[in-house]
């Protein structure tokens, strides 16, 4: 009876059918499985590296080969540490983050509502997603997290318990004390019930206090001194008035993007209708949607890809040349190749060192003097790369607000065209530069070079450029 009726619930299954083997056959070669094979890389025959995952972006049996695809982002903090505003980072976000493939009925229903993501809270939080989008309900005498139906939550789309779920964060906070997370909650609750879960979760005393927010878009404390102060969640309703329960106002803070079909429609990028002007700046925080009306795993793979990274610009271009602060949507593990965990690299590249991507940021470089990836596979890719002239590979050299706006689109969708070309290219080189990070203290450790490396990326990068004239 479970799921039967939702189609959508009976790919990860085929998902877990297909992977099965390949995971067997992983393990038989141990060694291999070890070295990792790359972002875009088919993987029957080996694992993929850290931060990514094998699956198949095409559900349909018989339709492509599960290549290795990203899950993870750049830790934000990798370049600048915690040492600027928070509004100069960007966080990937999951939309309807409760709303899990597979779930379990928790009311003694099943669940017949659309999901929207793969796995856990807790796993979401642990591949680096720090933003997350809630559906608050009073429902059987207590807060669920739920699929609306007339502004209604009903049993059989009741995913979980508010309180467990505020809990997982609120454990992962504990034992991650570097991290924040923002909450969007769309909120159909009374005023108080939100506030009384976030006490008994545990959550309440990591809360940014609204009082204590940047009016009139001025810029947010740093990253170091929120987590100084414990100030790590901080919480957004679509309510006015619930400053009392710890969460402020969503709008008077946050532009947000259209979100649905009328969201995903290239060459534009409206507001959501409850959202100030994208372009106003009496608000610092930006979030840009990305996800279609009815979730679907299929066109998760095509829509996270390509045209995430060609929306980052133009909304860049809509808001004021500001780089989103959250990216948000759903199936977030789902591409063909770097997804939302590279569009989130590239916003953070171009929001904090004016680089196609967070792994090509120097430190103590000046604003716009970027670093290339390693010329080869095989080469350490702790290694530091060359240092080139950034003009070459990126030519919007300067810093966010003076940019010009055709050139960096170029490079961004070059980025993703790159990964993409990979990912349908038949053979796998068998060189292994999928972990190579230089340690850094974060959890999540993803290589620089991981979605771009070998030899013939930066030319192909370039070549890839130039043709993009439109
Ligand atoms: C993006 O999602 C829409 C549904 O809103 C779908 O029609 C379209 O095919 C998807 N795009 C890709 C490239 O998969």
């Amino acid at each position: 009876m479970n799921h039967q009726c939702n189609p959508i619930q009976a790919k990860p299954a085929m998902g877990g059918a297909t992977l099965l083997p390949l995971l067997l056959a992983a393990a038989a070669i141990a060694a291999e499985a070890e070295a990792g094979a790359l972002v875009g890389d088919k993987c029957e025959a080996s694992g993929c590296g850290a931060g990514m995952r094998c699956a198949s972006c095409s559900p349909l049996p018989g339709s492509g080969p599960p290549v290795c695809s990203r899950t993870t982002p750049l830790d934000p903090k990798q370049h600048r540490g915690t040492e600027l505003p928070f509004n100069r980072y960007t966080w990937l976000t999951t939309h309807n983050s409760f709303a899990i493939v597979g779930s379990a009925s928790r009311t003694g229903a099943p669940i017949i509502a659309p999901p929207n993501q793969e796995d856990s809270i807790t796993s979401q939080l642990k591949n680096g997603v720090r933003g997350l989008m809630l559906d608050a309900y009073d429902f059987q005498n207590d807060v669920w997290l739920c699929h609306s139906f007339a502004g209604k939550c009903y049993n059989f789309a009741a995913y979980q318990r508010a309180v467990d779920v505020l809990k997982e964060i609120a454990l992962f906070l504990e034992s991650n004390p570097s991290e924040v997370i923002t909450l969007f909650v769309e909120d159909y609750a009374a005023r108080g019930s939100v506030g009384k879960v976030l006490r008994a979760s545990g959550l309440s005393k990591f809360v940014f206090p609204p009082a204590k927010m940047p009016k009139d878009g001025g810029d947010w404390p740093l990253l170091k001194d929120m987590i100084a102060d414990s100030h790590r969640v901080l919480v957004f309703s679509s309510k006015p008035g619930k400053d009392g329960d710890g969460m402020a106002y969503e709008w008077d803070y946050v532009l947000e993007t259209q979100y649905g079909n009328d969201g995903l429609v290239g060459g534009s990028c409206p507001k959501r209708s409850e959202s100030r002007a994208m372009d106003s700046t009496k608000q610092s925080l930006i979030l840009m949607n990305f996800f279609s009306t009815n979730p679907s795993q299929l066109w998760a793979c095509g829509n996270n890809s390509a045209p995430l990274v060609a929306k980052l610009k133009t909304c860049y271009d809509s808001s004021a040349n500001r780089w989103p602060n959250y990216i948000a949507v759903d199936f977030y593990m789902r591409s063909r190749g770097g997804g939302a965990p590279l569009a989130t690299d590239v916003a953070n590249g171009r929001l904090q060192c004016g680089c196609d991507s967070i792994a090509y940021c120097k430190a103590g470089s000046p604003f716009g003097r970027c670093a290339l990836p390693p010329k080869t596979a095989a080469t350490s890719p702790a290694a530091a790369p060359p240092e080139t002239d950034t003009s070459i590979i990126s030519p919007a050299a300067a810093p966010p607000k003076t940019m010009t706006p055709s050139s960096p689109k170029k490079v961004t969708i070059a980025l993703e065209t790159a990964v993409t070309v990979r990912a349908e290219e038949e053979a796998s080189t068998g060189t292994s530069a999928a972990d190579g990070t230089a340690s850094s203290s974060s959890s999540n450790r993803l290589s620089t070079s991981s979605f771009l490396s070998g030899s013939f990326v930066p030319s192909l990068l370039l070549l890839i450029s130039l043709s993009y004239i439109n």
